[in-house]
């Protein structure tokens, strides 16, 4: 014998179960079936879809919902994710220092995150290990494909793409990862030039993959510069399964805030350590290098900001020389005593704790998950700037993750379980 609590019972049959009236057009024994049938599903899949817990902190017009993590980075999609709603279900990410941030942001042991997600071989190796969930969220690394190697394949009649071990690309593993869990929404983040890339056969291959899995597909060029102060253009890729929500699906990214878009000033500390100033010799190469480019007619040169600017695109490799966002010193130059090597008048670097809310990372985000001084920097100063140059903008994030949560949630209503939706 077992108990169940069946949660979320459609009003038919809970008016059976409180008023013990019959209702009409159901016999006993379909209801017999249909109560276990729901108390079955949700004791064996704790999704959304089919029932789950609500995690403790939610925001009142927020969805309790499951999402995995997959290159998971130092966590841009969960950060965001979770502030609307979700739980996190599994998180995958082999950088030992982007899993130590990770861990220590969001609170989980090294033994919580999977690391190369390309050791989850066979069905039975995701079945076992991946929790079932509403989202798949991944911002995975831009890799290329044969168009025609994928074609000819397909022609033959042999495996293709994620059943092929040893095409091995990532994509295919987040398809293959699809195809298994099947959840009902997939919210992918890339590069801008996924979509134009190997002229435009590596985006072909995915939209039809994901297509060919049953999904309906959008696509969006998102600049994150109305969220944050700096232009980084991304393709967000929100896909609904078509046996779920059906072919028309009523989604739509979102419009920019409607308040002023955000500037430098926003986001710069006055007091920052001399450090983060450019010595002489660095800012001297800097310049004589993009003399030499401009020279050329090549665009390339460093990015000189001031608090009114928007900084261009953040990279992973900002640690090296800053060179595309240096921020120009106040006016009389930098305060204080400065060593032998650094000029008042040079600019200076983001510091990491800047580079974090330039990235969206901001102290509001961090007191949500319980930080009083904004995220804890756990890494040195270049894996950190590295991290942030990989990050997705956590805000755009919540931003799409918010009309994607309207989707969920007008299904549900419209499938008899809005008595999930708080608020
Ligand atoms: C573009 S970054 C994603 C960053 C993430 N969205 C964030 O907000 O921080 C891609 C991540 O995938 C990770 N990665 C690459 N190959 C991987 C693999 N085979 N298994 C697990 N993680 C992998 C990289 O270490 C990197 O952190």
């Amino acid at each position: 014998m077992s108990d169940f609590l069946i949660r979320r019972v459609p009003d038919h049959l809970s008016d059976w179960i409180n008023t013990g009236v019959r209702q009409s057009g159901l016999s006993k024994t379909q209801f017999v079936k249909e109560a276990l049938g729901i108390a079955y599903g949700q004791e064996h899949t704790p999704s959304l879809f089919s029932g789950c817990v609500p995690p403790v902190r939610f925001e009142p017009s927020a969805l309790p919902f499951k999402f995995i993590d997959l290159f998971a980075g130092i966590g841009g999609f969960r950060s965001a994710l979770t502030k609307l709603g979700g739980t996190c279900a599994f998180s995958s990410e082999w950088d030992k220092f982007s899993r130590k941030t990770y861990c220590a942001w969001f609170n989980e042991t090294e033994e919580d995150i999977w690391g190369d997600i390309n050791l989850l071989k066979t069905d039975a190796d995701i079945r076992r290990n991946i929790a079932d969930h509403d989202i798949l969220a991944a911002g995975f690394p831009c890799q290329p494909f044969s168009l025609a190697g994928v074609s000819k394949k397909k022609s033959l009649g042999r495996a293709h793409g994620f059943e092929d071990e040893k095409q091995g690309n990532l994509f295919f593993k987040i398809a293959h990862i699809a195809k298994v869990k099947r959840p009902p929404v997939l919210f992918l983040e890339n590069v801008k030039n996924l979509r134009s890339h190997d002229k435009g056969n590596t985006w072909h291959v995915i939209k039809t993959t994901l297509e060919d899995l049953g999904y309906v597909v959008f696509s969006e060029v998102i600049d994150a510069c109305d969220w944050v102060p700096q232009h980084r253009e991304r393709v967000m890729i929100v896909c609904f399964d078509k046996r779920v929500f059906g072919k028309a699906v009523p989604f739509q990214f979102p419009e920019p805030p409607k308040t002023r878009r955000p500037v430098l000033g926003d986001i710069l500390d006055e007091r920052y350590d001399q450090k983060y100033i450019l010595t002489d010799h660095l800012w001297q190469y800097l310049q004589d290098y993009a003399e030499k480019h401009r020279r050329k007619g090549n665009g390339f040169g460093y990015g000189l900001v001031g608090p009114k600017d928007q900084a261009r695109t953040l990279s992973a490799r900002y640690h090296k020389d800053g060179s595309e966002v240096l921020i120009k010193p106040p006016r009389g130059g930098h305060r204080g005593r400065l060593d032998s090597k650094r000029s008042k008048g040079n600019p200076r670097r983001l510091t990491p704790g800047e580079a974090a809310r330039l990235m969206g990372f901001d102290d509001d985000l961090a007191a949500f998950f319980g930080y009083e001084d904004g995220f804890p920097q756990v890494v040195s100063d270049t894996q950190a700037y590295r991290q942030f140059g990989n990050a997705v903008v956590a805000k755009v994030v919540e931003a799409v993750g918010r009309q994607i949560i309207q989707v969920m949630t007008r299904y549900l209503r419209a499938n008899g379980n809005g008595c999930l939706i708080k608020g």
